[in-house]
């Protein structure tokens, strides 16, 4: 495995990635030293943008599994299948990594099964190995393994959050959405719109999450401005854009829905 860091971050096979702080050194020492990452933070706010931009610049393969209430373990680490008559061992996507190496990204790791946290529990602390109890083996993650697991601390229920002794396993890095301008430039490259034109968007983006907490689960996330600022692109009137995308997405309640309207008509005119 290569750990040699490619050049060039200009390229365009790298996904654009825009850097909040020094999260992106942060990620290149850990992948250095073997340390698993934990990323915490809202819905849409680039951590899964962030996952596939450090992977691209280290040229190193990136499996991503989105975890949901139904993943369990086997489904990481695999399991015997029939195969015309024959009972074959098949390699979870967690398995493949440590065999082969390169990052494995659990995305949403808090709605996996239980039976999960046994299996990570020994890969990221520093033994590094995986125990797969059907065949009997026990793999040693190589250098080029890397652990790392995403959630949104926000919307879970309390019994959906990772236990201490899981959660101390990580190098954990904080997520939020990007200060002003930069959130605007990040809007406007990834949508086609101008940043002119972005700008109140985003101004409008910034009222909303500050009601986060009293009307509102989650406020308008970068995605969300992302798709209302494509749509505007796109030649949709900015009104109906804002309704589609920045208001409907977030509420199901009639009078919230009016409430966000009118904060909406009063920045976007
Ligand atoms: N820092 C950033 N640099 C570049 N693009 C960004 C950045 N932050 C957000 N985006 C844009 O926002 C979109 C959503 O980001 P992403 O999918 O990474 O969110 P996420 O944090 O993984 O959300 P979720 O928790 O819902 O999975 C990206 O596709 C990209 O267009
Ligand atoms: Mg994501």
């Amino acid at each position: 495995m290569n750990l040699m860091l490619k050049t060039s971050s200009a390229s365009a096979d790298i996904p654009s990635y825009t850097p909040a702080g020094n999260e992106c050194a942060l990620f290149e020492t850990a992948w250095t030293r073997q340390l698993p990452l934990l990323l915490k933070g809202p819905t849409g706010c680039g951590k899964t943008r962030f996952v596939s931009h450090m992977a691209a610049k280290l040229g190193v393969p990136l499996s991503t599994v989105s975890c949901h209430d139904d993943l369990a373990a086997a489904d990481l680490t695999g399991r015997y299948l029939l195969k015309g008559g024959d009972t074959v061992w098949v390699d979870g996507p967690l398995t493949r990594a440590v065999r082969e190496g390169g990052i494995c990204y659990l995305d949403e790791v808090v709605e996996a099964r239980k039976d999960v946290a046994v299996v990570l529990h020994p890969l990221t602390d520093d033994r590094r190995i995986l125990p797969l109890e059907r065949t009997g083996e026990e793999l040693e993650a190589p250098p080029g393994f890397m652990l790392v697991v995403s959630y949104n601390p926000g919307y879970q229920n309390l019994l959906k959050t990772l236990k201490p002794s899981t959660r101390q396993r990580f190098v954990a890095i904080e997520f939020d959405f990007l200060p002003k301008e930069q959130e605007i430039a990040v809007v406007s490259a990834e949508s086609g719109l101008p940043e002119s034109r972005v700008a109140a968007l985003v101004e409008l983006a910034r009222k909303l999450r500050a009601l986060k907490g009293h009307d509102l689960e989650e406020g308008v996330s970068t995605r969300l401005l992302v798709y209302c600022a494509s749509l505007i692109d796109a030649g949709l009137p900015i009104r109906e854009a804002v309704r589609s995308a920045m208001i409907e997405p977030l509420t199901d309640e009639p009078d919230v829905r009016v409430g966000l309207l009118e904060v909406a008509d009063a920045v976007i005119r």
